[in-house]
């Protein structure tokens, strides 16, 4: 199996979209390489790039809040993104970007290999093949879904940055956070 490291390697020098013209740097991910949850976001800010680290910017601050406030270290799990470089002005991601980017997703999860995966938002819903017209439809649910013929089971909630900007969507936001480290417990006994 390969190490994600290999892959960090291989994403740092990607140019297979045109992201990688404006990027400081890419973002691959951090944290556990044996994590049992593996957190999925959009696509690296403007902090995010000068860093080269995810979910380190204000979004980040409040995914780690609410991350620790059900006693989850942020160190514990993965973190990544659908993109790993940033997109001009912080637009969303286009299709074919998604696209272009997907293999290094997959393959980052084909190494940790984790009992859950949280996607944070639409982009990366859509980026691990699950199909929806509007978030509503998927939010809050358990989804089996099987990449490169590995099954993983993923939950889907809000992006951050939705609960931080609107606070009555928190309180559902934290719920939904709640369930999938509940869910994964309940996998792994
Ligand atoms: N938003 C994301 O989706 N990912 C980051 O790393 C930062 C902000």
């Amino acid at each position: 199996m390969e190490s994600l490291n290999d892959i960090s390697k291989e994403i740092v020098k990607c140019t297979l979209c045109e992201l990688c013209l404006k990027r400081t740097n890419a973002v691959p991910g951090e944290g556990n390489e044996k994590a049992d949850i593996v957190v999925i976001g959009e696509a690296p800010g403007k902090n995010e790039d000068l860093q080269g680290r995810p979910f380190i910017g204000m979004s980040g601050k409040f995914l780690t809040k609410n991350l620790e406030s059900l006693n989850i270290k942020r160190d514990s799990v993965f973190i990544t993104n659908a993109v790993k470089c940033r997109p001009p002005n912080n637009r969303k991601p286009k299709k074919e970007e998604l696209d272009k980017c997907r293999s290094y997703l997959v393959r980052q999860l084909s190494s940790i290999n984790p009992k859950l995966i949280l996607a944070l938002g639409t982009s990366a819903a859509t980026s691990l093949g699950i199909e929806f017209k509007h978030l509503s439809e998927i939010k809050g649910k358990v989804i089996d879904i099987s990449l490169n013929g590995k099954k993983f089971k993923c939950l889907v909630t809000f992006h951050p940055s939705f609960p931080m900007r609107f606070p009555s969507a928190r309180k559902a936001f934290l719920s939904d956070l709640s369930m999938a480290f509940n869910l994964y417990k309940n996998l792994s006994t």
